[in-house]
């Protein structure tokens, strides 16, 4: 049996379901050990027999598309997910990372690059240059803070998160990136363990923002097998918003820009209470599909 027959006996387990061919590949080449590129490459290459990849991989691979047929994410089956170009491990004590939140990052590091003059990337350190200090509240699996410190060797940042599971995943993945020494974890209800008057160049939140009333029309799937302490917020899902922003205040927390995530549905909602806190100064982004996805406050 070939890669090419393996993807196509996938595809057709999976029924034609959404996205099988994209699962059958990204599944196949974590089992094989290889890139997902190898596989159109190789779509020729021989599985079990003399071939180097024996037939229990080929066995793995049908075992972990049954998972995939019953609807657990893909990335907790593979404990692995690629955000910002970087691979997260992840389980189910952590929400799977979101392509629109990669939104975030791209805003706070165009943000950083045109106000210092800094380029992203530039993994040399530079003695002299200023030092960003991030908070990251709601940290999860730490693909936000530690996108960020990979992106600038002097940016630090601050992660906290309430649930000491998830912080033991984000643990992980501080260490996979080498960023122990720049991203320091907290178990903290939002800003509860911040000083009163720390600063900090920017404020990034993910929080849970889905509404046990307004917004209840969570994806079964997304409900059944990721964590519930990562999705809900109240009644209309701002809750942890709201409180974020009067801990803010209330500590006179400094901060040069807040950026966070919310839900398509909730603009209007949003609006009131941004306008409530910081008046005129902030701003609506939309995702790439176009809906309403984050807020942008400037200090
Ligand atoms: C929507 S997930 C986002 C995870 C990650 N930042 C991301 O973008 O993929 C929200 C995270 O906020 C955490 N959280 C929930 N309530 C919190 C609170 N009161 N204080 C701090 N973190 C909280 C959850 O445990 C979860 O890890």
């Amino acid at each position: 049996m070939t890669i090419r027959d393996l993807i196509k006996q996938g595809y057709e387990f999976l029924e034609g379901a959404e996205n099988a061919v994209l699962n059958c590949e990204v599944v196949l080449a974590n089992v094989l050990g290889v890139e997902k590129e190898y596989l159109i490459a190789h779509s020729d290459q021989e599985i079990g027999g003399d071939s180097e990849f024996s037939e229990d991989l080929a066995d793995l691979y049908m075992a972990y598309l049954k998972k995939v047929k019953s609807g657990e994410p893909v990335a907790y089956i593979l404990k692995e997910k690629e955000f910002y170009g970087l691979n997260f491990y992840v389980d189910n004590r952590v929400l799977v990372p979101r392509p629109e939140t990669e939104q975030l990052v791209e805003t706070i590091l165009n943000y950083l690059e045109e106000k210092y003059g800094v380029k992203r990337g530039n993994r040399e350190f530079e003695s002299d240059a200023e030092k960003f200090r991030i908070l990251d509240v709601g940290t999860g699996s730490g693909n936000i803070a530690i996108s960020l410190a990979t992106n600038f060797q002097n940016l630090e940042a601050v992660a906290l998160d309430l649930k000491d599971e998830a912080l033991e995943v984000a643990r992980v993945n501080v260490n996979q990136h080498g960023v122990e020494d720049r991203v320091e974890l907290y178990q903290s209800d939002l800003l509860d363990v911040i000083d009163e008057g720390e600063k900090f160049h920017v404020i990034v939140a993910n929080l849970p923002y889905i509404g046990t009333k307004t917004n209840a029309d969570v994806e079964e799937n997304v409900e059944k097998y990721e964590p519930g302490s990562a999705l809900f917020a109240g009644e209309d899902g701002l809750d942890l918003y709201l409180k974020m922003f009067q801990q803010i205040e209330e500590k006179n927390v400094g901060y040069e820009m807040i950026v966070g995530e919310f839900g398509s549905m909730q603009r209007k909602d949003m609006e009131i209470l941004l306008d409530n806190f910081f008046e005129q100064r902030w701003r609506i982004e939309k995702d790439l599909a176009g809906l309403d996805r984050m807020f942008v406050v400037m200090g």
